[in-house]
């Protein structure tokens, strides 16, 4: 993020907290659509051959689903009825979607399909075997495998449990196709936060061997999604090279290619401002309670095990000290930010950049404290100065499972 833009969410940040009253008030999100316009471009551009789908997983919030949908998101991956009924909802066409979830019931399958889901993925010969009972009741849905090809360098690998390695994909292969199931392609994704392009050659390769095999089977796959993986912290122009040439060396020119980034379109355009509530000075270091940690809206430092920098947004220039900085529950483990900073108190406020991936997707509302409805302030748009609409009926509508309530208000 450039710091013109950080100073444009700072100074916005800034205003709104001078509008509130310090004593009593709690965090809020600022949302920078922008941002997310920016990296959707530049995904395209480096990635032309690919669709965007993205992963609804890494932040439900409707206003960013409804932004990715209206300005060139293609689709979207996901994982559960309630994603897939948000979506819909906000006005993308079921066919756009792909159900990428490994584990589903009878029923979910049933109710996806019904809703016009028509893309999912197996990775097992039970998964196969279940599709396989409701056959009848769905025809014409196009089945990918989900292979495994990890990038061990990746802060959060998906392999192990999910995928088939290469070793079990003819069996789960010539199941499908004694079962008279459609085979319609690969599915994989190297790992959250990914840092190597070597997984995504690899993966490109496992697809290209196994789609000549299901070839020589009569099917005609014609699908592959490369998943996510992709951050602002490795330059999606060198994955986007290496996934183009490796397309075009392995001659996969005519198959229509997916992708499922999550992180690189939602992290970059959220920010949390949390308000300190608490100080503990200790000889050489100081203990801050701020009003949101590990199982609130900064609840990605759990599963990605970081910590997260933050920034005071009003400095004094105090004197340095190193900070520990946690959330307001009785989890000791409760940490959210280690770093030198100047002195803060009681009621001043500090800013974490790129806080939108991961975060308010697995924010809990743990030892009673509504993470979950956190109010959240929106940037316009640089071009037209409009902040993000919703179709009305969302507002009342949305859907509890991803989002307690929309919270949402403009400054
Ligand atoms: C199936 C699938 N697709 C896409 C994603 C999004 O990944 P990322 O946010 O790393 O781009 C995930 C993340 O867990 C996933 O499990």
């Amino acid at each position: 993020m450039s710091s013109l833009v950080k100073e444009k969410i700072f100074e916005f940040a800034k205003e709104i907290c001078n509008q509130r009253n310090h004593e009593s008030e709690l965090g809020f999100w600022i949302f920078h659509p922008d941002l997310t316009l920016d990296a959707i471009n530049h995904f395209k551009a480096a990635l032309p051959n690919v669709k965007l789908y993205y992963a609804v997983k890494c932040n439900p919030n409707p206003y960013l689903v409804k932004f990715v949908t209206d300005n060139g998101g293609d689709g979207f991956d996901c994982a559960s009825l309630n994603e897939i009924k948000e979506v819909i909802k906000l006005g993308m066409s079921p066919e756009k979607i792909t159900y990428s979830q490994i584990a589903k019931t009878s029923y979910e399958i049933l109710e996806a399909y019904k809703l016009g889901v028509r893309l999912t993925l197996v990775d097992s010969n039970e998964e196969v075997d279940k599709l396989s009972k409701l056959k009848n009741q769905i025809p014409d849905l196009k089945i990918m495998l989900r292979i495994q090809s990890n990038d061990p360098t990746a802060d959060y690998s998906l392999g192990g449990r999910f995928g088939l390695e290469e070793d079990e994909i003819d069996d789960v292969l010539n199941n499908l196709y004694e079962k008279k199931l459609n085979m319609n392609g690969i599915h994989f994704h190297i790992g959250s936060l990914a840092h190597s392009s070597n997984a995504f050659r690899n993966g490109l390769r496992i697809a290209k061997e196994t789609i000549d095999k299901a070839k020589k089977l009569g099917y005609n796959p014609n699908i592959i999604d490369i998943g996510g993986g992709f951050s602002h912290e490795v330059s999606i122009d060198h994955f986007g090279k290496v996934i183009t040439d490796t397309i075009h060396e392995f001659n996969l020119d005519d198959i229509t290619f997916l992708a499922e980034p999550g992180r690189y379109i939602a992290g970059v355009s959220f920010s949390y401002v949390a308000n300190v509530i608490h100080k503990h000075k200790k000889k050489d270091l100081i203990y801050y309670t701020i009003c949101e940690g590990s199982h609130g809206a900064i609840s990605c430092t759990s599963i990605f095990h970081r910590t997260y920098d933050c920034v005071p947004l009003f400095p004094k220039g105090g004197k340095m000290y190193y900070s520990v900085f946690g959330g307001q529950t009785c989890d000791s483990h409760d940490i959210v930010t280690e770093k030198n900073c100047e002195e803060l108190n009681v009621g001043d406020w500090v800013i974490y950049y790129c806080l939108g991936a991961y975060s308010m997707s697995l924010c809990t509302n743990f030892n009673g404290f509504e993470s979950r409805t956190r109010p959240i302030f929106h940037l316009p748009l640089q071009d037209t100065k409009e902040t993000v609409k919703l179709p009305s009926d969302i507002e009342k509508n949305g859907i509890p499972a991803l989002w307690g309530l929309p919270g949402t208000w403009d400054l």
